[in-house]
């Protein structure tokens, strides 16, 4: 069985592509150098390439773009394919099992390349199941040279030099967030006009269900300053909308400019002061945590999105006892419409488990009148996963496969309706988009309305990056169809 490593119980919460210089470059391709800070540091021509498979949650999309910075003063550029990568990352997610097994399933794929046509290639696991699992997938995935959990990767060129130095055995799953904070430069090469940006990271809540504390340890903030610092490189790079990250944002506390502890809501409006960026974001919240001085935010700061993500996870009062929600479903209600009521025009998402032990019929309908109650116009929902360590694990009364199944359906057809409801409400209304390219279809563009939904319409491809109005004409489960406004 897989123990979980336990959390740093010493983390404290107060944490705080153009060409590069040219001796930098040069200095860069020494495999052996020491950690050099990354900055505006292009790769040299002759680059190393490196594949960085992502899975999970959209931290570890952040990650796998921090772990290519780490790279790149060290001469290795991301390549889209993993054929003749010098480096394949899988920055993997723990959080259920199939996410889980999904790795082990591709370390063999890579094995079988490996061994046919790239035999120099190094591997390495990065993430939550190295977190979790790392003498496991050393012992399971010989062609595994480097395993190193989410708070290591600015160890990244160390690790490297010591495998190609054949010194055995790389692991390195320690927990010091705010040390790879310190050691991350700020400066980011975004792909895009729309990034994300992490406040802060780890959790404390321990819900009976889930890996996150266990995976990627204590919360930990990091400071006003550093993610001003990082917005800002953004916006000089083009980003005009920031996705602010943590596990619990909502539980941000870190050391503000003037010396005193900073919430969310006041993190929020410092980073709307910031020229170029027009949109802001922040995800994920938990329901325990979100404070008058938020939620007077959400209705006062105009470049924050109408749309907030909430999960309640179930419906039952009893189910969230057990899960250690820690607050009762009349408290989410009233917390939604206190929201609304601060920004009527708001759009809600939320998380959903079904099956979680113990959940009788009764208290999955107490799920399904939650959500016919609250109104979603988005969502995720999963049948619960048994997670090996956690203590949902060991409670009695788990319930059957195909009862999961059942309610998951349930669920997902309430949701689904919900959602295109929502959808078909938006036809006729003219809605900013945030262009962030082309669609499969010629001509027709891509972007997000400020609800988060995929929308497409016919423009011209100089209005990427740009916010344009479009008057939306048909809409659909997932996505929406428009016309460009005159
Ligand atoms: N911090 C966030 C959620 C992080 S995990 C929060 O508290 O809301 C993302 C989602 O995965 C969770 O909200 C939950 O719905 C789901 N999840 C986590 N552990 C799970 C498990 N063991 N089985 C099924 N779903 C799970
Ligand atoms: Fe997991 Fe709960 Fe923490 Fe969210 S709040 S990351 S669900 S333990
Ligand atoms: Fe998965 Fe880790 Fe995110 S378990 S959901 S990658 S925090």
């Amino acid at each position: 069985m897989t123990v979980l490593l336990p959390r740093d119980k010493t983390a404290s919460r107060d944490g705080a592509r153009k060409a590069a210089p040219k001796a930098a470059a040069q200095a860069s391709r020494n495999i052996d150098a020491p950690h050099i800070a990354t900055g505006d540091i292009k790769p040299a021509k002759d680059a190393k390439k490196v594949f960085i498979k992502t899975y999970g949650c959209q931290m570890n999309v952040y990650d796998s773009e921090r772990m290519a910075d780490v790279l790149a003063p060290i001469g290795y550029a991301p390549v889209d394919v993993p054929d003749h990568a010098d480096l394949v990352i899988l920055n993997t997610c723990h959080i259920r099992e199939k996410a889980a097994e999904k790795v082990y399933s591709e370390l063999g794929r890579i094995r079988r390349h490996k061994t046919d046509n790239n035999p120099n290639m190094k591997v390495a696991v990065a993430g939550c199941v190295a977190q979790a699992e790392g003498e496991e997938i050393m012992r399971r995935a010989p062609v595994v040279d480097m395993v190193l959990g989410p708070q290591t990767y600015h160890k990244l060129p160390e690790m490297i030099a010591k495998v190609h130095r054949g010194t055995g055995e790389v692991l390195e799953t320690e927990f010091d967030t705010l040390e790879k904070f310190d050691e991350l430069s700020t400066h980011r090469n975004p792909k895009g006009f729309s990034a994300f940006l992490t406040i802060q990271e780890g959790c404390d809540k321990f819900c009976t269900f889930c890996v996150v504390p266990y995976t990627r340890g204590a919360e930990v903030s990091r400071s006003v300053a550093q993610i001003t610092a990082e917005a800002r490189s953004l916006a000089a790079k083009g980003v005009r909308e920031i996705t602010l990250i943590g596990q619990n944002v909502n539980a941000y506390a870190a050391e503000g400019p003037d010396g005193s502890q900073w919430s969310l809501g006041q993190l929020i409006e410092h980073v709307a002061l910031i020229g170029g960026i027009d949109r802001i974001r922040f995800t994920t919240s938990h329901p325990r945590d979100m404070d008058d001085e938020l939620i007077r935010v959400i209705g006062a700061q105009s470049k924050l999105m109408p749309y907030l993500h909430l999960p309640i996870q179930a419906g039952s009062d009893k189910i969230l006892r057990a899960m250690n929600r820690d607050h009762s479903y009349e408290h989410y209600k009233n917390l939604i419409a206190k929201i609304r009521a601060s920004r009527p025009d708001i759009a809600l998402s939320g998380d959903f488990i079904v099956g979680f032990p113990g959940e009788t019929e009764a208290d999955f309908e107490a799920t399904l009148k939650c959500v016919e109650e609250i109104g979603y116009a988005s969502s995720f929902s999963f049948k619960y996963s048994v997670r090996p360590g956690t203590p949902g694990a060991s409670l009695p009364r788990q319930v059957p496969e195909d009862v999961k199944s059942d309610r998951l359906k349930r669920l997902q057809d309430l949701l689904y309706a919900q959602q295109t409801a929502f959808n078909k409400s938006l036809i006729g209304r003219t809605l900013p988009i945030l262009v962030e390219g082309t669609a499969r279809e010629p001509g027709q563009l891509f972007g997000r309305n400020p609800y988060l939904t995929g929308t497409h319409f016919f423009g011209d491809e100089a209005l990427i990056g740009q916010i344009v109005n479009v008057t939306i004409t048909e809409a659909g489960v997932n996505s929406l169809i428009g016309d460009l406004a005159p």
